[in-house]
C-alpha cells in the first residue's frame, strides 16, 4: 500500500497546481483522521484522498473528452458543469495511470463532488475531509468540523445542505445524485423531512 500512496503522490502532484496540492495533502490528514474516528480503513481513506482532485485542474473540454475516452456516460448535468466530471475522470485515471484496482477507493474518488445514494463509510469520510480540511475556510466551517467528530451521518449532510444552499444562490445546477444523496442520509437519519443538522 505504501508504495501505491508513493506512486499516486507522483501522480497527484504531477497534474495539480501548488495550492490545490496543498488541499490535497490537508484532505489526506483529514480523512485518515476520520477513517480512525468511523471506523474506515485509513490505508483506503488516505490513497482516496491523494487521488481525489487528480483531474480538477484540467478545464471543462478536457474533462468531456477524456470521459468520453474512458467510458464514462457523461449525464446532461455535466455535460452543462463538466466540473462535476473531476472525481469520475480522476478515478478513471487513477486505475489505468496508477493501476488502483480497489473498487472502494476508486468510488469514494469519483463521487466526492456529488456524493451518492448507499455511501460507504469510506465514501463519507473522503467527502466530508474535503469540506474540513485544515486549509478550508468557509462561513460555517468551525460548525462542520465540530459535527465531523461527533456524528459522520450528520456532518456529510450539513455539508451538502451547505452545498445545496450555495449553488442555489448561485442559480448553478445541482447534480440528481446529491439530491438522491441526501435523501438517503434523511432516511437513514430516520427524518420524515424535518432530518436536517440540528
Ligand atoms: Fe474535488
Ligand atoms: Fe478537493
Amino acid at each position: 500500500m505504501q508504495e501505491q500512496h508513493n506512486q499516486a503522490w507522483a501522480w497527484a502532484s504531477g497534474r495539480l497546481s501548488p495550492s490545490r496540492l496543498a488541499h490535497t495533502r490537508g484532505v489526506v490528514k483529514a480523512a485518515q483522521d476520520l477513517a480512525r474516528r468511523f471506523g474506515a480503513d485509513e490505508e483506503k481513506a488516505g490513497l482516496a484522498a491523494i487521488l481525489h482532485d487528480g483531474a480538477k485542474n484540467l478545464g471543462g473540454p478536457r474533462l468531456l473528452s477524456l470521459a468520453r475516452q474512458e467510458g464514462i456516460i457523461v449525464d446532461i448535468v455535466q455535460q452543462q458543469a463538466p466540473d462535476l466530471l473531476h472525481g469520475p475522470v480522476a478515478a478513471a485515471l487513477a486505475r489505468r495511470e496508477v493501476n488502483v484496482q480497489d473498487e472502494a477507493v476508486l468510488h469514494a474518488v469519483a463521487i466526492h463532488t456529488t456524493g451518492a445514494p448507499d455511501m460507504s463509510t469510506l465514501d463519507k469520510v473522503i467527502y466530508l475531509a474535503d469540506y474540513v480540511e485544515q486549509g478550508r475556510n468557509f462561513p460555517g466551517v468551525e460548525a462542520l468540523r465540530q459535527a465531523a467528530d461527533r456524528d459522520l451521518d450528520r456532518a456529510v449532510l450539513q455539508a451538502m445542505d451547505g452545498t445545496l444552499r450555495y449553488v442555489i444562490d448561485r442559480g448553478w445546477l445541482i447534480h440528481p445524485l446529491t439530491v438522491e444523496a441526501r435523501n438517503w442520509l434523511l432516511g437513514r437519519l430516520g427524518a420524515d423531512g424535518k432530518g436536517g443538522p440540528d
